[in-house]
């Protein structure tokens, strides 16, 4: 029976059954990024045309975003990976808070809807518990761009008083390269009057997807991608088709999924450039990767401990911290990931010494030292990309694992445990609900069953 850790008498909910020690073999297809998708749905809210966004992925979070732009009266279409939206009869709206807390990105919609209301409140967001997360980058960004705003009882309230009642183009430094943030003053900007200029932006591809999607909608941008982007605003955008690159996290953990069961695969479609850092660091440890344009093959070779440092694009990413850490609890030597980027985004690696990892942490430094073999246990993610992480320990572990927390994982990987297996791994979902009591795992029974006994009570 599992040891269970900290985590007694509490309900949990859907959990995977994963067998580990299967080796994997063949091809894992790519789904669109998550991190574009979200902030390119948000988007929609600049124009009163129809967005037809393509490769989008099917994940919990869109689903929450497509909740929240609904309430604004947005209309939205989602069949298969394309998203029809049109915004065109919009209005102020208060946001659901619960649904606003449970996603970050919904903070996005706060420029957007700025620019084209004048006015606007969104409760400050919410998202995985990875860090303080602030989000006074996007407030002070909006403020440089003409706009008033307050903020009580955790709702931020922002309003333009000029008689035209356009944000005015700004020179903007970032105090942070912050994605969110360069993405909130990109789609504000772009309707403003006059140009902007964000200094110190967020390099990241999906800051890239979004400029060229607003470009495509009639918007003026330069040097997205850079550092330093030139935004000339423009009176109105129109509608448009877009293809959401692929998601470079999703890609990059199915690459550590090989490398982690010592199985060749090919991945894709890819964006090279997306993944240098992580490639790099695949190869460095003990991998040959081979790229044919749109796919990249991975074979692993002994894997050796290796240093990592997580920063903003192009560095290594910090959503593949932790996924590479349970690649690191497996390689042969000492190890070191230090994560620069949020403060308390090693919540793995309790999970991963129960497991029979090595593991020494010092605040955001963790120090590894390789061991042969890891063993199934009753593990819980405790926000997205531990989750995968998690998972990902499990496949290369011996015996079975049972993997708790998969609301988080469902946010972010779309069918993560179906496209897996087909390549070889071992996982159940299994749905009904358990109590963990000392080291027994009761089963409660299934949702359905349970919602009638309370009904009857
Ligand atoms: C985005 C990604 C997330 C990824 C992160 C960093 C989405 C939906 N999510 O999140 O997956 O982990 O980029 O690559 O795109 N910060 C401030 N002030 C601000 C904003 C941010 O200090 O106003 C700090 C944060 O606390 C954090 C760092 O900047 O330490 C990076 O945050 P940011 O780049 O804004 O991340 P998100 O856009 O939230």
């Amino acid at each position: 029976m599992h040891s269970v850790v900290g985590i007694k008498n509490k309900i949990h909910t859907p959990h995977l059954e994963v067998r580990g020690g299967y080796p994997l073999k063949g091809f894992l297809k790519v789904s669109g990024a998550k991190n574009s998708s979200l902030v390119l749905m948000a988007a929609s809210l600049l124009t009163k045309d129809t967005l037809h966004i393509k490769n989008t992925p099917k994940l919990a979070d869109i689903e929450v975003m497509k909740s929240i732009l609904k309430t604004l009266g947005v209309k939205i279409q989602i069949t298969g990976d394309e998203i029809l939206i049109n915004a065109r009869d919009i209005h102020e709206a208060e946001l659901p808070e619960q649904l606003v807390h449970s996603l970050r990105a919904s903070f996005f919609c706060i420029g957007p809807l700025l620019a084209r209301l004048g006015k606007t409140k969104i409760p400050l967001p919410g998202g995985c518990k990875i860090g303080a997360r602030p989000v006074d980058d996007h407030i002070n960004g909006l403020k440089a761009l003409g706009a008033k705003i307050e903020i009580k009882d955790g709702i931020v309230s922002a309003f333009i008083t000029t008689k035209n009642q356009r944000l005015k183009g700004a020179n903007i430094t970032l105090s942070c390269p912050s994605v969110g943030a360069t993405e909130t003053i990109l789609m504000a900007a772009s309707l403003a009057s006059g140009t902007t200029e964000i200094n110190n932006a967020a390099q990241e591809p999906e800051i890239k997807d979004l400029a060229k999607m607003l470009n495509n909608m009639g918007a003026t941008i330069t040097g997205a991608g850079t550092s330093k982007i030139i935004i000339k605003g423009v009176n109105s955008l129109r509608g448009t088709i877009h293809n959401v690159i692929p998601d470079r996290i999703e890609a990059g953990t199915f690459l550590i999924a090989a490398a982690i069961t010592r199985s060749t695969l090919k991945v894709g479609p890819i964006i090279k450039d997306h993944l240098t850092e992580v490639i790099l660091k695949l190869q460095e440890c003990g991998c040959r990767l081979i790229s044919d344009g749109e796919n990249i093959t991975i074979i692993p070779g002994e894997i050796s401990g290796v240093e990592i440092t997580t920063n903003p694009f192009p560095g290594f990413p910090t959503d593949l911290q932790a996924p590479f850490m349970a690649l690191m609890i497996t390689a042969k030597g000492k190890s070191k990931i230090t994560e620069k980027i949020y403060e308390s985004r090693m919540q793995h690696v309790e999970e991963f010494r129960k497991m029979g990892a090595s593991i020494k942490l010092k605040e955001n430094i963790a120090l590894i030292e390789g061991v042969n073999k890891l063993r199934g246990s009753l593990l819980t993610g405790g926000d997205l990309r531990s989750s995968a992480a998690i998972i990902l320990a499990s496949i290369a572990a011996q015996g079975t694992s049972s993997v708790f927390g998969l609301n988080h994982l469902d946010r972010g990987y779309e069918a993560f445990e179906e496209k897996l297996n087909k390549v070889g791994a071992n996982m159940v979902r299994n749905h009904n609900i358990y109590k963990i009591k000392e080291d027994i795992i009761e089963e409660l029974g299934t949702p359905n069953k349970l919602e009638t006994e309370k009904e009857a009570a």
